[in-house]
């Protein structure tokens, strides 16, 4: 990870009391983004958590990338193609606090003609841990488990298709099912092959499955600084890089 990003322990357990007191409504945020003609856009999307990452299921990797997702036909996309900056406004009422992130947006679909240049970019960001990671491991889900399968075959090199392929299999079925034609039929998966492609034992599902997930998309966000304000105590604060590209916290009240 590019040096050690503070902000990624400090925002993780804030989240994680929030979670507690509030419920999951605590993970959405406001993704805000220019349009093509100029205009301000901002809608409300939920954080995935950070690219790799399993919060109860080892992947064996870490990163200080913030995930959500879109479907590709959506117009945010066309937005970020245009301007990849991007800010999120995330206000956590538990913990009364806001987090404006600011930074740059990655889409990860089934087509990406940059793949290089998004691996390039984000490689100093995702990192494997030092650590062994049992691939059949019971504790594992389905997700990691695909994940680790396809890793496996991929001579263990991180890849962003196996990353969206995860985070597929980690939607509900529910929100799965929005991605296909008939958006309002959940779709299950009950399983996944040896080359960890996901299963549905009805081949209409299967069909349908396969046509929602070339719809899904990934945005991964490379954080470039992040203003944060305490209405309890009015503390202003900001993450930023210094000289040395090293993460520091100023504060400014
Ligand atoms: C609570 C909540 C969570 C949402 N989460 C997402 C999400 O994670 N990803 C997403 O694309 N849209 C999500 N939406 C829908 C978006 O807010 C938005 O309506 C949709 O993505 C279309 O926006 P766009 O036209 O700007 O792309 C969510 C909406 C609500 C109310």
């Amino acid at each position: 990870m590019s040096s050690s990003a503070s902000w990624k322990t400090f925002l993780a357990s804030q989240l994680k009391i929030n979670i507690e007191q509030q419920g999951l409504s605590s993970t959405y945020t406001s993704l805000a983004t220019v349009r093509p003609d100029g205009t301000p856009a901002n809608r409300t999307v939920v954080f995935r958590g950070f690219a790799g990452e399993d919060h109860s299921s080892e992947t064996g990797w870490q990163s200080d990338l913030l995930t959500t997702t879109s479907a590709i036909r959506s117009r945010k996309i066309t937005d970020i193609a245009t301007q990849p900056k991007i800010e999120l406004n995330w206000f956590m009422p538990g913990t009364q606090e806001q987090f404006r992130i600011h930074g740059k947006c990655y889409i990860i679909e089934e087509s990406n003609t940059d793949i290089n240049l998004i691996d390039k970019e984000l490689e100093e960001h995702i990192t494997k841990k030092d650590i062994n990671v049992e691939m059949n491991n019971d504790k594992n889900n389905l997700a990691t488990r695909a994940f680790l399968t396809r890793l496996k075959n991929n001579k263990k090199k991180f890849d962003w298709e196996n990353e969206r392929l995860r985070q597929w299999y980690r939607m509900n079925d529910h929100l799965r099912g929005t991605f296909s034609s008939e958006p309002k039929s959940p779709l299950e998966i009950n399983d996944m092959d040896n080359q960890g492609w996901f299963l549905n034992n009805d081949s209409k599902k299967q069909k349908l499955l396969e046509e929602g997930y070339k719809n899904f998309a990934l945005l991964i966000i490379k954080v470039e600084f992040i203003d944060h304000v305490e209405l309890i105590t009015g503390t202003h604060s900001i993450f930023k890089k210094d000289d040395n590209n090293n993460w520091i916290l100023k504060k400014l009240s």
